[in-house]
């Protein structure tokens, strides 16, 4: 099976938790652009929701699928948010971000009831850092803001190369926020907590890509099956 065939069942999976009249964030990648085109589906047969894309990207999507669209200004708390990841621990935390999406993602994803993430099984770790951890930062001072980031970084646990994201005409990549991201290779974040709250005290830093305490249900579709992690169960486990 091919990993667009999973990134497809657990986008199916997600459609599961939308209601008639929902209000709806829209999340930003290859998963979450299946997740929009089988929305997209339900809607040409009827369902109806409003939604709030997290790009211009999957705007475009759902506007030629014709999915009603709003902005998050015009419906501020919305029910529901799918979106994808670059990788998912056991404790439902997040990087997210290799799309470029991660600004809007986070405050669509914040402002939302319920957070679906979906994904295929080489998303899954037990430890957040095998994918570069992307930072949005603005473009004034970028030298500046590195330096910082890799001083309180190295304080959180975390050191490694920081690049620069291009574009594919090698250009500083401009994300939808007017803004450039740092792609961090820290390798194994142990303590994503301590490094996401160091992070916060960079003046220069928007957001990072750590989604923390955000997700609560995980849909993760693999060749053996689908695994359903839940934020609630999590807790649970811990206070056990
Ligand atoms: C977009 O900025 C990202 O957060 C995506 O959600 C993430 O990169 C997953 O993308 P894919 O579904 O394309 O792997």
């Amino acid at each position: 099976m091919s990993s667009d065939d999973l990134k497809r069942q657990a986008a199916e999976q997600a459609l599961n938790y939308v209601e008639d009249g929902m209000k709806l964030g829209l999340g930003t990648g290859s998963t979450a652009a299946r997740f929009v085109e089988l929305l997209g589906a339900k809607v040409k047969a009827g369902l109806k929701v409003v939604c709030v894309p997290t790009s211009e990207a999957t705007r475009a999507q759902a506007a030629a699928l014709g999915i009603p669209l709003a902005t998050l200004d015009q419906y501020p708390a919305l029910d529901l948010t799918v979106d994808g990841a670059d990788e998912i621990d056991d404790e439902l935390r997040l990087i997210k971000g290799g799309g470029g999406a991660l600004l809007r993602e986070k405050i669509v994803a914040v402002a939302s009831e319920r957070v679906v993430i979906i994904a295929d099984s080489s998303k899954r770790v037990d430890v957040l850092g095998r994918f570069p951890l992307p930072i949005e930062v603005v473009p004034f001072g970028l030298t500046a803001t590195e330096r910082l980031i890799a001083g309180v970084a190295a304080d959180a646990g975390c050191e490694g190369e920081i690049k620069l994201r291009t574009g594919p005409n090698g250009a500083p990549y401009v994300t939808d926020n007017g803004n450039h991201i740092l792609d961090c290779f820290f390798g194994a974040i142990d303590d994503p907590e301590a490094l996401d709250d160091a992070l916060k005290l960079v003046p220069g830093v928007v957001e990072s890509g750590l989604f923390l305490g955000i997700a609560d249900i995980g849909i993760v579709a693999g060749p053996q099956g689908i695994e359903v992690l839940s934020a609630e169960e999590t807790d649970f486990d811990e206070e056990t």
